[in-house]
C-alpha cells in the first residue's frame, strides 16, 4: 500500500481529503503544520507528499524549499493544494520540482488522478513547446512547467534543432507562424531519425472543420485550441503521453517476443545439426575404411554450394543433405561394407539399396523434406544410367547432382577397402571425361576448378567435419 503525507492547515480539507484518499486504498497521515510535516517525513518513508501553499506557520513554497535542502528528504515527490492560482506560486512550485498543482476543493476523481499520476512518474516529461509568441512561451512554461520539464523554440528553425539536439517526450506546435508553419514543421519532424514516432499535438486559435482535419492529416496526435483552459491542456498531454507509453510499451513486448522466438529458432537450428551430425556419425563408424566420408562430402557439397552463388540458408542444407546422403547404409551388412575384395552381383544390390534405405528413413523428417533426396538419388547419372530410379539431366534434384560430384571425388581421392587413394591426376581426369556423362557438366566444372586450385591436393581428407 503507497503511504501519502497530506499537510493541510483547514481541518475540514484535511478531513474531506484523507476520507477519499483512503477510500481509494492509500495509507494516509495527516498533519497540519510544517514543523510536523519534516518530522514526519524524516520519521518514516512516504510515497507522496500532499502540500497545502496556504500553511498557518509557514508557506507550502518555503517548506519545500526547506525539504529540497535536507539531504535525507530532498527527493520526497510533492503535489500542491491550493485555493490560491497566483502565477508566483506556480513558478516556484516548478523550480522546486513539484509534480502537480491541485487546485482545492478537488473534486474526488480530480484529486486521484492527480495523486496516481505523480505516484507513477519515475522522471518528469519533457515538452518542447514551438511558439513565434514569446509570451504564449512564458505561458506554457509556467502552466505546464508544474508538471513537465518544458523547452521552448520561438520558430520552427529553432524547434528542428532542439529535436535534433535532444528528442523531447512530446512538442506542442503553434500552427501559425511566419516563415515555417506548424505543418511544414511537423513533417520535418517525421523526417528526423526517432521523430516519426515523436507526438505532436497543435495549438490552434482556429476554429474550422477543415483545420482540424489537416492537422490530423498531417499525423498530430491532438490539437488543443487557445486560448485553453489548464486542466483540459494538461489532461490532454497526459493522454497522448500515456498512449505513448502503451504505444512504446507494447512495441517492447513484441521486441522482446521475437527475441524469443529468434533464440528458440537457433537453438532448434542448432538440435537439428547437431541430430545430423552425430547421425552422421554412425554411418562413418560402421564403414571403418572410409571414416569421415560423410562429412568430407559434405564440405566439398558446401564448398561447390559457395561458388554457385547460393544463399546462407541453401548452403546449409546442401551441408546437412550430404552429411546424411549414406544414411542408408545402416541397413547393409558390416561384411558388405567393409569387404576388402570385389562384391558379388547380390552384394553390389545390397549396397545399391542404401540409396532408397536412406530415402525411406529421412522422408519421414517432414521438416526438411530435401534430406531425403540427397539419400534417393545422390548414385543417379546425368546421362540417366544410374540408379534407383534412373533419372536423367535438371530431373535429379539439384542437391543430389551436387552431392554425386562431392561423392566420387572423395571415393576417388581417400582409401577404400579394396585400394589406396587415385593420384590428383587421375581423380582430374576421371571427373573431366565423365562430366555430361555421370556428372552435371557445370557442378563438374566447379570441381575441377577446385581441384585446379588445389595445388598440393591437400583437400583430400582434410576435413575435421563441422
Ligand atoms: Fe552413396
Amino acid at each position: 500500500m503507497e503511504k501519502i503525507l497530506l499537510v493541510d492547515d483547514d481541518e475540514m480539507s484535511l478531513m474531506v481529503t484523507e476520507m477519499v484518499l483512503t477510500e481509494m486504498k492509500y495509507e494516509v497521515k495527516s498533519v497540519m503544520c510544517g514543523k510536523d510535516c519534516i518530522e514526519s517525513l524524516k520519521s518514516d518513508n512516504y510515497d507522496l507528499l500532499l502540500l497545502d501553499v496556504e500553511l498557518g506557520d509557514t508557506n507550502g513554497i518555503r517548506l519545500l524549499e526547506q525539504i529540497r535542502e535536507d539531504p535525507d528528504i530532498k527527493d520526497t515527490r510533492t503535489v500542491f493544494l491550493t485555493v490560491s492560482s497566483q502565477r508566483e506560486d506556480l513558478s516556484e512550485a516548478v523550480r522546486l520540482g513539484a509534480l502537480d498543482f491541485i487546485r482545492k476543493p478537488a473534486l474526488p476523481e480530480q484529486l486521484l488522478r492527480s495523486v496516481r499520476d505523480a505516484l507513477s512518474i519515475s522522471e518528469k516529461e519533457t515538452i518542447l513547446a514551438v511558439d513565434d509568441e514569446p509570451m504564449n512561451l512564458m505561458a506554457t512554461e509556467e502552466i505546464f512547467g508544474i508538471r513537465y520539464n518544458v523547452r521552448t523554440a520561438g520558430s520552427g528553425e529553432e524547434a528542428l534543432e532542439e529535436i535534433e539536439r535532444e528528442r523531447p517526450d512530446l512538442v506542442l506546435l503553434d500552427l501559425h507562424m511566419p516563415g515555417m508553419d506548424g505543418l511544414e514543421v511537423m513533417s520535418h519532424i517525421r523526417d528526423i531519425e526517432g521523430g516519426e514516432n515523436l507526438p505532436v499535438i497543435f495549438l490552434t486559435a482556429d476554429d474550422d472543420a477543415d483545420t482540424e482535419a489537416e492537422i490530423f492529416k498531417a499525423g498530430a496526435m491532438d490539437f488543443i485550441r487557445k486560448p485553453f483552459v489548464m486542466q483540459v491542456a494538461l489532461q490532454r498531454i497526459r493522454h497522448v503521453l500515456q498512449l505513448k507509453h502503451l504505444q512504446d510499451s507494447m512495441q517492447e513486448e513484441v521486441d522482446r517476443k521475437t527475441e524469443a522466438i529468434t533464440e528458440n529458432n537457433r537453438k532448434i537450428r542448432n538440435l537439428s545439426r547437431q541430430v545430423i551430425m552425430a547421425l552422421a556419425g554412425t554411418i562413418d563408424a560402421k564403414d571403418t575404411y572410409t571414416n569421415g566420408h560423410s562429412n568430407r562430402v559434405a564440405e566439398y557439397a558446401h564448398e561447390i554450394a559457395v561458388r554457385m552463388g547460393k544463399s546462407e540458408q541453401e548452403k546449409l542444407e546442401i551441408y546437412s543433405v550430404a552429411l546424411l546422403h549414406d544414411v542408408g547404409k545402416i541397413g547393409i551388412p558390416l561384411s558388405i561394407i567393409n569387404k576388402p575384395g570385389k562384391l558379388t552381383d547380390e552384394e553390389f544390390e545390397e549396397i545399391k539399396s542404401h540409396t532408397v534405405r536412406g530415402y525411406d528413413i529421412l522422408k519421414t523428417i517432414s521438416e526438411m523434406p530435401e534430406l531425403s533426396t540427397g539419400a534417393r538419388w545422390h548414385h543417379e547419372r546425368y546421362d540417366g544410367k544410374g540408379y534407383p530410379d534412373r533419372k536423367s539431366g535438371e530431373d535429379i534434384p539439384e542437391v543430389a547432382r551436387i552431392i554425386c560430384v562431392a561423392d566420387c571425388y572423395d571415393a576417388m581421392s581417400s582409401d577404400r577397402s579394396y585400394r589406396k587413394a587415385l593420384p590428383q591426376d587421375v581423380v582430374r581426369s576421371e571427373i573431366e571425361n565423365n562430366k555430361g556423362t555421370q556428372f552435371d557438366p557445370k557442378i563438374a566444372d566447379i570441381m575441377l576448378q577446385m581441384i585446379d586450385e588445389d595445388k598440393d591436393y591437400q583437400m583430400r581428407g582434410d576435413t575435421d567435419g563441422r
